[in-house]
C-alpha cells in the first residue's frame, strides 16, 4: 500500500511537474573555428533532452552556418540583445560555452555584459544557472596570467571550465 500511495502522492506530482516543461540548454559560440562544429553539440544535447537555444556573439556568427542552426534548433540564433518591446526569452536552466575565445572567458571573468551572449553568461550564476565553459584557447594565451586568473575567478564562482573541447563531458556535466 505505501507504493500505491506514493505513485499517487508526491512522487506522480514530481512527475507531472518535471514532464511540464523540457530544459532549455543555452549553447554560447564564441568566435573560433570549431564554432563551425557546434551543430554536432547541439544534436547530442537534442539527443539527451534539451531543448537547445544558441546565442552566439557577435564576431561569431562569421563562423556559424546561422540558418542551418536555426533549422536544427526551431529557434533564431540570438547574437543582440532584445528591443524592449521584443518578448523576453525562456530562461536557460544550464548554459555551456563552446568553443569558449579567450576574449569572451576574460570578459565573463570580469563580469562585463557588452554583447547578449555575455549578458546571458553575467546573470547566470547568480541566477544559480550551472555554466559549463570549453575553452579554446591556443598555449601562448592560456599561459598569460589574466587568462589563469579569469579561469580561477569563474570557478570560484561556482563555473565549471574544463579542459579541451569535449562535448559529450560538457554534457555529462550538466547530468545528461
Ligand atoms: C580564423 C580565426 C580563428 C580564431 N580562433 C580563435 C581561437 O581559437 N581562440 C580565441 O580565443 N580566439 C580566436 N580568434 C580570435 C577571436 O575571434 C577574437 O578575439 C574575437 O574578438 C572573439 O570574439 P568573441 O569572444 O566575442 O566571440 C580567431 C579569429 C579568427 C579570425
Amino acid at each position: 500500500m505505501p507504493r500505491l500511495r506514493d505513485a499517487e502522492g508526491p512522487l506522480s506530482t514530481l512527475a507531472t511537474v518535471t514532464e511540464a516543461r523540457a530544459k532549455e540548454l543555452y549553447v554560447v559560440v564564441c568566435a573560433a573555428d570549431p564554432a563551425a562544429e557546434v551543430s554536432r553539440l547541439v544534436a547530442m544535447a537534442q539527443e539527451a533532452g534539451w531543448i537547445v537555444q544558441v546565442v552566439a556573439t557577435p564576431s561569431a556568427l562569421d563562423f556559424i552556418d546561422v540558418p542551418a542552426l536555426e533549422r536544427q534548433t526551431g529557434r533564431p540564433v540570438r547574437s543582440r540583445y532584445r528591443k524592449p518591446s521584443e518578448p523576453k526569452p525562456p530562461r536557460a536552466d544550464a548554459i555551456i560555452v563552446a568553443p569558449a575565445t579567450y576574449n569572451t572567458i576574460n570578459k565573463f571573468a570580469q563580469g562585463i555584459a557588452d554583447t547578449y551572449a555575455l549578458g546571458v553568461l553575467a546573470e547566470a550564476p547568480g541566477l544559480g544557472i550551472p555554466v559549463v565553459v570549453l575553452p579554446c584557447v591556443n598555449d601562448a594565451l592560456a599561459a598569460r596570467t589574466p587568462y589563469r586568473r579569469s579561469v580561477e575567478d569563474l570557478r570560484a564562482d561556482g563555473v565549471r571550465v574544463l579542459p579541451g573541447l569535449d562535448w559529450e563531458r560538457a554534457l555529462a556535466e550538466l547530468g545528461d
